[in-house]
C-alpha cells in the first residue's frame, strides 16, 4: 500500500470515529432533553432498599391504585385557624429604605407568620393575583397528608392568576416551620414567595418569642428584612426564644453574641437536655431552622449572620448591639444534649435500606453539556424512585460526593440522625427535615414510613434542584394525576 492509500485509510477511520462519537453523543444529548409533559412516576429506576417489591408497584401509572390527589388532610370540620395568603408582585421596603421589586404573598415578605396551637385544624386559602409562572405552597417541615404538600405537577397543578387552592391539615408537630411556593421554586422562592409558620404548644412558652429568617434579597443580606444595626428592647430577665430560620439556598451562619444560649430546637423538633453554649457559631443549611433560648442579661445581645453586616441587638436600653464575639467552636448536633427514647434506633430491623449518593459527572441535563449531579450514578430524570410501602421501617445512607454541601430535605416525614461518617449520635435524638450534608460526608438516617404519598427528595440549594438534584420517595399504589412539564405550567424547581 503506498503511504498516500494508508494516509486514506486513516483519514476514513478517523472519520468513522468521529462520526461514531457524534452520534453517541448525539443520542445522549437527544435523551436527556426533558419532555414538554411527563408523569414524575414513569421516569428514573426504581428501587426497593432490599424490602419486597410490592406486587402492585405497577400501581404508580397514573390513574391506578391510590391517586394522591385523595390523600387530602380533614376534609370536614370548621377550622381553628383560617388565613387566606394572596400571591402579587409588590416593591418591599427593607429596613434601610431600600426597595425591592418582590413577589410576596400579601404584599410583604417575608409573608404574613402564621401561628397556630398544636392540634388545630388550619385552612390556607392561597390565591394568585399575578404570579404569572404560577404558585403553590408548601408546608415545608410540617408532615401534612400528600395532597396538602403543595409541589406544583406531583401534588396539585400549579395556581396561576385568578386561581385558587385551599389547604387543610390537622398541626401536629409543635415548632419551627416555613412555608413557601413549590412552582419554580429556584426563582419565586428567592425573590420573596414564602414565610414562616410556628406551630405552638399549649403549655407555657418563652416570654418573648420571636422569629428571625434570613433571606437574601437582590444580594442583599437580611434578617426578617432588616438589613442589619436593627435593635428591639428587652427587659432584664426575660426568657427569649428565637426561631432561626433559613430561607436563602445556601447555608448562613448564625452568631449569637454577648449571652450564654442553648440550642432548643432543630428542624422544628425540640431537644433533650440542650446545654448551655457560649461563643459557639450555628450553622444551618438552607431550609433548615434552630431555636435559640436566653435569660436577658443587663447588657445587649447581639444575633448576627455571619460574613455579613447585618445583626440585630437586643437589650434593656434597646442601644447598640455589643460587639461581636468571633465564635471559637461550631454547633455539632451529634453530640450536644443528652439521648432519649426514640421509636427506633440504629439496631432496629430495617424493611428497607436505601444509599443515595450524590456525585457529580459530565453529560447532559435537559439537553445541556456540562458536569451534571448524578444521584447513585444518574443523571435526572435517570435517577433512583425509592419505593416504600406503608408501615416500613426505611434507613437512607446518604454520602456526599462532591465538594459542595446538599442541604438534603425530605418532604413528608422527618429522619432520624443515626450517625454521621460512622460516628452514632450520642447527644439529644436529632430529627432533621434538612439535613445539610457537607462535601465527604455520610450520613445515616432512618424514618418511618407512616404517611402515604409521592414525596420529593432534594437539595433545598434549589437552584441545584432545578439542575436535576431531585428524586422521590414513592409509596406502593400510589399514582399522581399531575403532570410535570412546561405544557402543564408545572416545574416545580
Ligand atoms: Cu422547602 Cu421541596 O421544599
Ligand atoms: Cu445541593
Amino acid at each position: 500500500m503506498s503511504k498516500a492509500h494508508i494516509g486514506r485509510v486513516v483519514a476514513s477511520a478517523a472519520v468513522v470515529l468521529l462520526v461514531a462519537v457524534v452520534a453517541v453523543l448525539g443520542k445522549a444529548w437527544w435523551d436527556s432533553r426533558l419532555p414538554e409533559t411527563y408523569n414524575v412516576m414513569s421516569y428514573g429506576t426504581h428501587e426497593y432498599g432490599g424490602g419486597p417489591e410490592p406486587p402492585n408497584h405497577e400501581g404508580h401509572d397514573a390513574g391506578a391504585g391510590t391517586s394522591v390527589a385523595d390523600l387530602h388532610g380533614a376534609s370536614d370540620g370548621t377550622p381553628d385557624a383560617r388565613f387566606e395568603l394572596t400571591a402579587r408582585a409588590a416593591d418591599i421596603r427593607l429596613s434601610s429604605g431600600r426597595v425591592v421589586h418582590a413577589l410576596t404573598f400579601d404584599g410583604t415578605s417575608p409573608g404574613p407568620e402564621l401561628r397556630v396551637e398544636q392540634g388545630d385544624l388550619v385552612e390556607v386559602v392561597l390565591r394568585n393575583d399575578d404570579v404569572e409562572d404560577g404558585v403553590t405552597i408548601h408546608w415545608h417541615g410540617i408532615d401534612v397528608p400528600n395532597a396538602e404538600d403543595g409541589v406544583a405537577g406531583v401534588t396539585q397543578n400549579a395556581v396561576l392568576p385568578g386561581a385558587s387552592y385551599t389547604y387543610r391539615f390537622r398541626a401536629e408537630q409543635v415548632g419551627t416551620f416555613w412555608y413557601h411556593t413549590h412552582q419554580v421554586s429556584s426563582t419565586e422562592v428567592r425573590r420573596g414567595l414564602f414565610g414562616v409558620i410556628v406551630i405552638e404548644p399549649h403549655e407555657e412558652q418563652a416570654e418573648l418569642d420571636l422569629v428571625l429568617a434570613a433571606h437574601t434579597f437582590d444580594g442583599i443580606p437580611t434578617l426578617s428584612r432588616d438589613e442589619g444595626f436593627g435593635r428591639q428592647k428587652v427587659p432584664v430577665g426575660t426568657q427569649v426564644r428565637l426561631r432561626l430560620v433559613n430561607t436563602d439556598s445556601f447555608e448562613q451562619t448564625f452568631t449569637v453574641s454577648g449571652t450564654r444560649f442553648r440550642v432548643l430546637a432543630i428542624d422544628g423538633t425540640d431537644l433533650h437536655e440542650p446545654g448551655e453554649l457560649e461563643s459557639v457559631a450555628l450553622p444551618v443549611g438552607a431550609g433548615g431552622r434552630i431555636d435559640v433560648g436566653y435569660v436577658q442579661p443587663p447588657s445587649s445581645v447581639r444575633v448576627a449572620l455571619e460574613g455579613t453586616k447585618t445583626a440585630i441587638g437586643f437589650g434593656p436600653s434597646g442601644g447598640p448591639a455589643r460587639a461581636v464575639v468571633t465564635p471559637t467552636a461550631t454547633f455539632d448536633p451529634l453530640t450536644y444534649g443528652t439521648p432519649a427514647a426514640t421509636p427506633f434506633d440504629a439496631t432496629s430491623t430495617f424493611d428497607r435500606r436505601f444509599e443515595l449518593k450524590i456525585t457529580r459527572k459530565p453529560g447532559f441535563f435537559d439537553g445541556r453539556p456540562g458536569r451534571q449531579w448524578a444521584i447513585n450514578g444518574g443523571i435526572y430524570p435517570d435517577v433512583p424512585v425509592f419505593v416504600v410501602e406503608e408501615g416500613d421501617l426505611v434507613e437512607i445512607t446518604i454520602t456526599n460526593d462532591t465538594n459542595v454541601v446538599h442541604p438534603m430535605h425530605l418532604h413528608g416525614h422527618h429522619v432520624l440522625v443515626l450517625s454521621r461518617d460512622g460516628v452514632p449520635s450520642t447527644g439529644s435524638p436529632w430529627w432533621s427535615d434538612t439535613l445539610n450534608v457537607s462535601p465527604g460526608e455520610s450520613y445515616v438516617v432512618a424514618f418511618r414510613a407512616d404517611n402515604p404519598g409521592i414525596w420529593m427528595d432534594h437539595c433545598h440549594n434549589l437552584p441545584h434542584a432545578a439542575e436535576g438534584l431531585t428524586m422521590h420517595i414513592a409509596y406502593a399504589g400510589v399514582s399522581t394525576p399531575f403532570l410535570v412539564g412546561a405544557a402543564h405550567h408545572n416545574e416545580p424547581e
